[in-house]
């Protein structure tokens, strides 16, 4: 596929598997407060151990997940990774599972085509059983056969390491979601670069979140200078990337907008009553 005809719409044999992801997130609403606990580095700890601990509410929980327009790029990343890879089952390696929401559309695009396996992490048992149990049940009611997953639980810090080693290579898309930290972010990104398929493609989200995530994303497009690079944006602002290994790069770079236009306008609007306020 020429990254610069990405179509962000997949075309699913079984469109239905996109709606049944969304409404399991609109179903967290209903979920009764919970408690959690969380022990990571973040990126306000200054490369401290933190722990976190309290109770989080269904709500948090939606806001934290990814949303239908969201989800179905995953699915689309999916499907191409697959195809540009030459076919056959691949590996997904996603760090910030949260309850299994990206999970879910990431299993769902591979298992429109040949399957595969998903690797996600999570640092917290409560959030990282809760994906566990949202992926399986997930697999179940479709009868996705191809498809299988794993659930990685603990602190990136302790358990990413041993997910990038070679004899864990190659990975064919990898999504980065959690932990953003100018820092960790350029670790994670150049680990997973040196065990990604040649023709393989990097995700990263939030590329926008704050003055390290817009640093480290300088960076990052720097560093893959000579890769194909597409931006998708979110109520008018940057809000993730793919780079796709192995194509040239796109002049000028494509962007697209996963919302629609009125979403668009009222997100900035938000945005901008949020400024308003604060200021
Ligand atoms: C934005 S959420 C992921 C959302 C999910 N990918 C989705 O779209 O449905 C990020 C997740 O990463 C986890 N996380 C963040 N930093 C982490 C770290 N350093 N180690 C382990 N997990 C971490 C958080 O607990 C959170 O559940």
């Amino acid at each position: 596929m020429d990254p610069s005809s990405f179509d962000p719409e997949p075309h699913l044999a079984r469109p239905w598997h996109l709606y049944d992801v969304a409404a399991l997130r609109l179903s967290l609403l209903a979920k009764r407060p919970f408690a959690f606990h969380f022990e990571a580095v973040l990126p306000d700890t200054r490369g401290r151990t933190e722990t976190r601990s309290g109770t989080m509410t269904g709500r948090q929980l939606v806001r934290a997940t990814s949303r239908l327009s969201q989800g179905k790029w995953l699915v689309r990343l999916a499907q191409l990774a697959q195809q540009r890879c030459g076919g056959g089952p691949i590996k997904i390696l996603e760090l910030g599972a949260c309850v299994g929401i990206s999970g879910c559309y990431l299993l769902a695009g591979m298992a429109d085509g040949d399957g595969g396996h998903l690797v996600t992490c999570e640092g917290s048992p409560e959030l990282a059983a809760m994906a566990r149990a949202n992926l399986a049940a997930f697999v179940a009611r479709h009868r996705l056969g191809n498809v299988t997953f794993e659930v990685v639980v603990g602190s990136f810090a302790e358990t990413f390491e041993p997910l990038v080693t070679p004899d864990r290579a190659p990975y064919h898309l990898v999504f980065i979601d959690g932990h953003h930290q100018e820092d960790a972010t350029l670790r994670y990104h150049e680990r997973c670069r040196a065990v990604l398929h040649p023709r393989g493609l990097i995700a990263h989200d939030d590329i926008d979140w704050s003055d390290g995530m817009r640093r480290v994303w300088k960076t990052l497009e720097q560093l893959e200078r000579d890769q194909a690079i597409i931006e998708l944006y979110q109520g008018n602002r940057p809000s993730r990337a793919v780079i796709f290994y192995g194509d040239p790069p796109l002049q000028p770079r494509p962007r697209y907008h996963l919302d629609s236009v009125p979403e668009r306008l009222a997100r900035q609007a938000v945005a901008a009553l949020q400024t308003a306020h604060a200021g």
